[in-house]
């Protein structure tokens, strides 16, 4: 079976990636792999581009974390999904401790990401612009940005990071977004919205962390990608796929569900000329951040903690 970057690109798709942190490269083993262009094709910053690292107090950057990914990427020749610029959590409380008006706040989020896509300008195929905006029902999530300045936060923000570097993709991403319901129809909105403030949103990221076994179905997360297509963008990908076991051992039965759980996603993409690309939220279990944020719950990568290729890398490498 040939590696998975490889295969995506001559299915037409743009890349098959993976996320990355910091402290995982220092193992040389991991290294290698994440450094394999037939086999990842581009990179996400698990952290180092967050609020909380890059403007950690105000007027304040840093960029040494998000450097040294982006900098591994372009010398690898891999593409980079920039993450994230506005999102309620990593934040540091600076910013959502303060009482702004809507004057402030708004100049505290154009100088951010005035600052930050600068700093990266044309070394991001993407920007993950705004992140997780919507709760579960479809109402915006709480957040110092929805409490000061409503829905305006989000155009506000899609504004300033096109001005900062207009070549680059500018996506809304969100989870459970990727099946029908109240979250995916009020993301379609978010769509709109933006469109609307006369702002420009080229793509929607669905983040994609699911569980084994009720993952969705192939019809119905084909469906979802196309209707965010009708809706506007023009571009859509999976940006943080993992499928995770709730309970720990996993079993062989339980490898085989997970397999067709992510052969499903991958059809999915490939069923739609539109969906560009699949990023795995890392490739082994070993880095993964199921465990630490899901007690008791992981085995979620398609390489397993010692690095070797579990079933659902072979089904995904075979599907695509
Ligand atoms: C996660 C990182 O992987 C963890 O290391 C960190 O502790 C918390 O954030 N949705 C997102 C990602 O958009 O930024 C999150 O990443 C996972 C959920």
């Amino acid at each position: 079976l040939a590696q998975l970057n490889k295969l995506a690109e001559a299915a037409g798709k743009l890349y098959l990636g993976s996320a990355t942190d910091n402290s995982e490269l220092s193992n040389s083993s991991y290294l290698a792999i994440i450094s394999d262009t037939d086999e990842f094709g581009e990179i996400t910053p698990g952290n180092g581009q967050k609020w909380q690292y890059t403007e950690p107090s105000q007027g304040t950057f840093s960029y040494t974390s998000g450097d040294q990914i982006v900098d591994l990427a372009e010398a690898n020749g891999q593409l980079v999904r920039c993450h994230t610029l506005v999102w309620h959590s990593q934040l540091p409380s600076w910013v959502s401790s303060g009482s702004w008006t809507t004057a402030q706040l708004t100049s505290i989020i154009q100088t951010h990401i005035a600052n930050e896509v600068s700093h990266y300008k044309g070394q991001c195929y993407s920007w993950d612009v705004v992140n997780e905006a919507l709760n579960e029902d479809g109402t915006y999530r709480t957040s110092v940005f929805y409490t000061v300045l409503g829905t305006d936060y989000i155009p506000i923000a899609f504004e300033a990071a096109a001005a900062a570097d207009p070549a680059a993709k500018l996506y809304y991403n969100d989870y459970n977004i990727e099946y029908s319901g109240a979250k995916h129809t009020a993301a379609v909105g978010i769509i709109d919205l933006i469109q609307t403030a006369g702002a420009k949103i080229d793509g929607v990221g669905l983040q994609a962390h699911f569980i084994v076994g009720s993952s969705p179905g192939q019809a119905d997360l084909t469906n979802v990608l196309k209707a965010y297509v009708a809706a506007g963008v023009s571009e859509v990908a999976y940006t943080e796929l993992d499928i995770r076991f709730t309970t720990l051992p996993y079993t062989a039965a339980g490898l085989q569900q997970q397999a067709s759980d992510y052969a499903a996603v991958t059809k999915a993409c490939l069923a739609v000329n539109e969906c560009v690309g699949i990023t795995i939220w890392d490739f082994t279990d070993k880095y993964s951040w199921i465990p630490s944020t899901f007690a008791g719950q992981g085995g979620a990568c398609l390489y397993d903690e010692n690095f070797s290729k579990k079933p659902a890398w072979t089904t995904v490498s075979s599907i695509l």
